[in-house]
């Protein structure tokens, strides 16, 4: 089997293609990514060499690049990751998000329909359902839940999800869609909630949360997440959703002040700052579908797996701090002009 693992350079993507290579070691994976602001190609370091792995930089939106990639691997599986997916940024400048998120994926599906696949499978988010309110918690997004988003972010995704299903429907490409809430662990971009506050909380500098920090997601470990996809893709039924979550919400300030008391930190250093446009209340996900259909389960707790990933933070500084710096941009650079 050949899988080509789009945005594998990313947070999500790169691990995926860990517990790939490690659950599969008889699969060729192929990771393919524009190596954005957000693709790092340090995380990959370690799986480099592997003689099962191949990177390629390329921008899923370019038609001629992804089908030379298809004529040569000859892949059997799409898993796409590659995406704009930092909602604020969506806000700042929506553009980019339609053209990766939504013209990006369908360039994949034509080259799926053009040299034929086994699976394409679309990685999308809860994000796609909008919000909840606050005092109704006993209401849960399930795969019949209508489409209503927020953000252009999750518009763009909402609408790469209709193109798929629409795939699907017209041309018979063998599809499944992944709708997952809030991931957390190893190699997040320190932009996001969880390693931006544990990185600030280190260096003493104020922890900025939204608003009053009210707003509900429902977290869940990204190898988790990625066991889910292995699933689907192997076992999953073809034009199908499954929605993917751990059950496990928690408001925004109690995360934080979980780190803070992790690393010792005093709680001052909480800075409530102006709301984010259009902020989300609550994501909750019903994930019955995947457990009845699948026996997918979360494995990892969210006090385990919080514990896990400061650890993994402090162990990995080699890791962060260009990130921060930006200097892991130029990695690609180094990297190549040796190979
Ligand atoms: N992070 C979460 O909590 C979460 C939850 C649910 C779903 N998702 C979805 O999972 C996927 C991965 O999320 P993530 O958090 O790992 O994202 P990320 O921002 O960490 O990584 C995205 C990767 O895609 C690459 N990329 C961006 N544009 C590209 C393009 N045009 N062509 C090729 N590569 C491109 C980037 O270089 C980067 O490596 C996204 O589709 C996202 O919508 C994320």
């Amino acid at each position: 089997m050949t899988v080509i693992v789009t945005g594998g350079a990313g947070f999500i993507g790169s691990n995926f293609i860990f517990h790939m290579l490690d659950s599969h070691p008889d699969y060729r994976i192929v990771c393919l990514d524009k190596l954005t602001y957000a693709g790092n190609l340090a995380t990959l370091e370690s799986v480099m060499d592997n003689p099962s792995f191949r990177f390629v930089r390329a921008d899923i939106a370019d038609r001629d690049a992804v089908y030379a990639l298809f004529e040569e691997e000859k892949p059997d599986i799409i898993v796409n990751f590659a995406a704009e997916s930092h909602v604020d940024r969506s806000i700042e400048n929506p553009e980019i998000f339609l053209k990766t998120n939504i013209i990006g994926t369908s360039v994949l599906m034509d080259a799926c329909r053009k040299y034929g696949i086994k699976r394409y499978h679309q990685v999308s988010t809860d994000e796609v359902y909008g919000d909840l309110p606050l005092d109704r918690p006993d209401l849960f997004f399930t795969e019949e839940t209508p489409l209503h988003t927020s953000s252009p972010y999750s518009s763009s995704k909402a609408g790469a999800d209709l193109l798929v299903l629409a795939y699907y429907r017209t041309y018979g490409l063998p599809v499944t869609i992944s709708r997952c809430s809030n991931n957390y662990g190893p190699y997040h971009f320190p932009e996001k909630l969880i390693p931006l506050m544990i990185i600030n909380a280190l260096h003493d500098k104020p922890l900025p949360v939204y608003g009053k920090g009210e707003n509900v997601r429902d977290w869940l470990y990204v190898e988790d997440h990625c066991r889910a996809i292995d699933l689907i893709i192997h076992n999953g039924r073809v034009g199908e959703v499954y929605n993917v979550g751990g059950h496990n919400e928690m408001r925004n300030i109690d995360i934080v002040r979980l780190i803070l008391k992790e690393l010792g930190k005093s709680e001052d250093l909480i800075t409530f700052v102006t709301d984010r446009k259009g902020h989300d209340l609550r994501y909750a996900i019903d994930p019955a579908k995947i457990h009845r259909e699948l026996g997918w389960l979360p494995e990892t707790k969210f006090s385990d797996g919080l514990k896990k990933t400061i650890r993994w933070y402090l162990d990995n500084e080699s890791w962060w701090r260009p990130v921060i710096s930006g200097e892991y941009q130029e990695y690609y650079e180094k990297m190549y002009s040796c190979r």
